[in-house]
């Protein structure tokens, strides 16, 4: 009924115009049916109220129509003829009235109610749609108003061209360019306003422009729905779902949300404005997320216009030629922790550990050094162990120096695969790992193996134990691994190509380890762990690890400017006041 109402007046209209064509503008024949169609114009106008039907063409068409009829009755041979001449310029004239009127007098755009149908309620509700709708309404009125000026130009012409411009080109305009442009404008200057930092006055206002601001690109494979509970002054209970690339914002509880915000409304406006750090905030405990938060660390590169996205840096994949042993040839494994943390605390000890249940879960035999544990004297550099007794260090010897190596010389020798671990302390192993390392110079011949390729070489002093592997773990501080773990490849690389029977079978290099405790890394954390029990699997059952495994732990998965947002906000949540090891989460 409501449908009708509001299509009559355009269909009274078009009847009018005909009836007006036909009968050859002559006022006498067209008066009756003037009279006819005022008369049921009126009645549909109080149907209309009865109905309370919203709609600004159904009253401005009605009311231009109305005054046309009054003067075909009052003032039939001057106003009355005019409008019974121009039907369709008084048309247009109604239509451009109602899409300049509603600005003027600050009403809802006449657009209003066509461009909505595709945006849920809350974007709708928002400043940013109106002002959009202001700009389509006076787009509309250009169109109008070209309708009118063409309309009277040709109007009585016979002429086909003129009929065609009369009648058919503005209507061709406003189906061809009018109709798309009221159904995608929005969009596309939803998207325009989230490249520039608009500052929300309302919460409600940053939920309705969300699903417009989102990065696409971005938000590829994320498939989630946040919950909001908001209180204080704009208390909000509404869901963002982000999935096929696509937002949408929604009042109301979702049954099934992913990661639920709980804060206070006026502090997350005010870090939705930038003007609060959400990280600092969240490491304050000054709002509570529950299930996964690992959304948060996306969601302002999420939000971000392209331009602005600050950019995960593609680490370099590992391109060496690691060794590949027989499958199922490694049977015995040996760790060298040279880290100082307890498993709660390292992160390169929880590397180390999965790929040991990895290695475990296909059979194989590990034994667990932590260096600190031992006692490892510095490396005098006297060749004792390459002259006057040949394998034996010179502290072997002394049972009042209560030195480790010779027991821990054996086990790295008699291992199938050696796990050097040691956490990056500046740009290279921990002290006590290199003080290791250097005391395994008996383990090689003093002389030296030319090979064809150029290399050269110690010879090994065990030959008869065969080939041995040895794998690099090291967790580090800083997001890059180009330019800080370079001392780490340089070094175990050369252990490689220089000792003839250690060969490298692969390095995994963790940097931004310290931050994968925080909530919002979980992915991550469990990223690292899956791929290091799928090492450790590989190592055994293939007898080599795949890089991309090695690449995957490699790459921080945040950028630069992400991370140092949260470093600082980290550390200066504890600056002076706390200890690190009490407050920093624990490793699990
Ligand atoms: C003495 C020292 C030196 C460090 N040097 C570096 C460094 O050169 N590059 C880096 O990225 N991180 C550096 N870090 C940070 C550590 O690599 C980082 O805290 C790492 O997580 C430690 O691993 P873990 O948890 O296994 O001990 C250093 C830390 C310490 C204590």
């Amino acid at each position: 009924m409501k449908n009708i109402i509001k299509y009559f007046p355009f269909v009274a209209v078009i009847a009018l115009n005909v009836l007006a064509e036909g009968s050859g503008f002559r006022m006498r024949n067209v008066q009756p049916f003037v009279l006819i169609i005022a008369a049921l114009l009126s009645v549909n106008f109080i149907f209309a109220l009865i109905f309370k039907v919203k709609n600004y063409f159904m009253y401005g068409l009605t009311g231009v129509a109305l005054i046309g009829a009054i003067s075909v009755v009052v003032l039939p041979d001057t106003l009355g003829q005019l409008y019974i001449e121009n039907v369709i310029v008084g048309l247009y004239l109604g239509l451009f009235l109602i899409a300049v009127f509603p600005p003027i007098f600050k009403l809802e755009p006449f657009t209003f109610e066509f461009s909505k149908k595709d945006y849920p309620q809350a974007v709708t509700e928002g400043q940013q749609f109106l002002k959009i709708n202001l700009i389509l309404n006076y787009f509309w009125a250009v169109l109008f108003a070209l309708g009118m000026v063409l309309t009277v130009i040709t109007y009585h012409s016979d002429d086909a061209i003129n009929t065609i411009i009369a009648t058919l080109l503005p209507i061709a305009l406003q189906i061809i360019i009018g109709i798309p442009i009221t159904i995608k404008l929005p969009e596309y200057l939803m998207q325009k306003v989230g490249s520039e930092q608009i500052k929300f006055n309302t919460v409600k206002d940053m939920f309705a422009s969300m699903p417009f601001g989102l990065n696409k690109e971005r938000a590829s494979g994320i498939n989630t729905v946040v919950q909001f509970f908001l209180t204080g002054e704009e208390p909000i209970i509404g869901h963002l779902i982000i999935t096929n690339q696509k937002c949408t914002y929604n009042q109301g509880e979702h049954p099934n949300p992913k990661t639920i915000i709980r804060s206070d409304s006026k502090l997350w406006l005010d870090i939705s404005n930038n003007e609060v750090s959400g990280d600092k905030a969240f490491i304050n405990k000054e709002y509570q997320i529950e299930g996964d938060a690992t959304i948060m660390l996306k969601f302002a590169e999420l939000f971000a216009p392209p331009a602005k996205a600050s950019k995960i840096e593609k680490v370099d994949p590992v391109t060496y030629n690691y060794k590949h042993f027989e499958p199922k040839k490694i049977k015995n494994i040996v760790v060298f922790d040279g880290g100082y943390r307890s498993d709660k605390n390292s992160k390169t000890t929880f590397m180390v550990n999965h790929f040991i249940d990895g290695a475990k879960e296909k059979g194989a035999n590990v034994e667990y050094i932590k260096l600190k544990d031992y006692n490892i004297k510095d490396c005098t550099g006297c060749y004792t162990c390459w002259t006057k007794t040949p394998g034996e260090c010179i502290f072997d010897k002394s049972k009042s120096l209560n030195d480790d190596m010779s027991v821990l010389r054996k086990k790295y020798r008699e291992a199938d695969l050696v796990i050097f671990s040691s956490p990056l302390y500046i740009f290279n192993v921990t002290g006590i790992m290199k003080t290791f390392m250097d005391r395994l110079l008996p383990v090689l011949q003093p002389y030296m193996l030319l090979n064809d390729n150029g290399s050269i070489m110690h010879p090994d002093r065990y030959p008869e134990k065969g080939e041995q592997g040895f794998l690099v773990f090291s967790a580090a501080g800083f997001p890059d691994v180009a330019h800080n773990f370079d001392g780490l490849t340089g070094m175990f690389r050369a252990w490689d190509s220089h000792n003839e029977n250690a060969h490298l079978m692969g390095e995994f290099y963790m940097p931004a380890s310290e931050m994968i405790v925080q909530p919002v890394y979980k992915a991550r954390r469990e990223l690292i762990k899956d791929l290091c029990i799928k090492a450790g699997n590989q190592i055994i059952e293939k007898g080599y690890i795949e890089k991309d495994i090695m690449n995957k732990i490699q790459d921080p998965l945040v950028s630069k400017e992400t991370f140092q947002q949260q470093a600082d906000a980290f550390w200066e949540s504890l600056d002076g006041k706390k200890s690190y090891m009490a407050n920093v989460p624990k490793i699990n």
